[in-house]
């Protein structure tokens, strides 16, 4: 069933676990995410950034791969097809039009005035088509994609002011956490997560899930964090699969056999993510 994230986030903040946002990156990774979700029973929100979208094809082929997958595969599990990062309202309205349930505007590198605009515009044009939009304050570092930059955290006020200025769906609070590989442990702001999450009635997203030891999503889930995205931890661990496969059988050329020798290390990966989501649930 394709929706939008606002029930399944919802839900999630009630009862105390992160739904998980995945990257996908083609059909094959959309395919595995898809039958994982299903075999699990469990929501799942497919994260696209710009640069993916574009190297699949654009916002309409994204969408005719996930609603295709899920008609052929039977897939039954609530699934949102999520513009990550989308960087300006053109970008965000573009992914609406194509058919993309949810959409997250980051305008968290221009200053809280200008942040808030544009994320109103996208917020009265994706809610009269029954879209949710998620909104970043502070600024989340690190590199990806074509995002790169320092981390700047959120501040409670900013948050607030965010949120009653547009009526976002949900919240991505900078707090310390960076996208791809950390250098040494993440240093996150629990604190401010739980004050942000007691005060806002929108749930909480952590960005830059990768790398993040099991003990602090357990503690950020406990502090409100409803959605968790994982990016380059399925990246890592499907290139270090194929890459194993390929050394092994040097003669090997079908692609389905190349790309599909990373399948059972992600669907495992998908698994174990799934479970640490679920362990403080309520
Ligand atoms: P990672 O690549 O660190 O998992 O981050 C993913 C992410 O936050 C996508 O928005």
């Amino acid at each position: 069933m394709l929706v939008n994230t606002k029930e399944m986030l919802l839900d999630a903040k009630r009862n105390h676990y992160a739904v998980p946002h995945f990257n996908i990156n083609n059909l094959e990774w959309t395919k595995y995410i898809l039958e994982k979700s299903e075999e699990l029973k469990i929501p799942v929100i497919l994260g696209v950034s710009e640069g993916a979208a574009k190297y699949i094809g654009g916002y309409h082929t994204v969408v005719s791969i996930v609603t295709g997958l899920m008609k052929d595969l039977g897939i039954t599990v609530p699934v949102a097809i999520h513009l990550d990062h989308g960087s300006s309202i053109d970008s965000c309205l573009k992914a609406i039009d194509a058919g993309f349930t949810s959409v997250m505007i980051d305008a968290s590198k221009y200053p809280l005035d200008e942040n808030i605009n544009i994320t109103k515009k996208v917020v009265d044009y994706a809610h009269q088509k029954g879209v949710s939009v998620e909104a970043e304050v502070g600024h989340i570092g690190g590199t990806e994609d074509n995002i790169t930059g320092t981390s700047l955290n959120a501040t409670l006020g900013d948050c607030i002011t965010l949120y009653k200025s547009t009526g976002i769906d949900s919240i991505a609070p900078a707090l310390g956490s960076v996208h791809g590989f950390y250098q040494g442990e993440p240093n996150l702001d629990f604190v401010m997560m739980r004050r942000i999450n007691e005060t806002l009635p929108i749930p909480l997203v952590l960005h830059g899930g990768t790398g993040i030891p099991n003990y602090d999503i357990e503690k950020a889930i406990e502090c409100g964090i409803a959605k968790i995205n994982i990016n380059t931890d399925l990246q890592a661990v499907w290139s270090k699969a194929v890459r194993n496969f390929l050394l092994k059988d040097e003669k090997v050329y079908d692609p389905r056999k190349v790309i599909g020798s990373g399948e059972d290390s992600i669907k495992q990966r998908i698994e174990e993510i799934v479970v640490l989501f679920q362990t403080k649930r309520g």
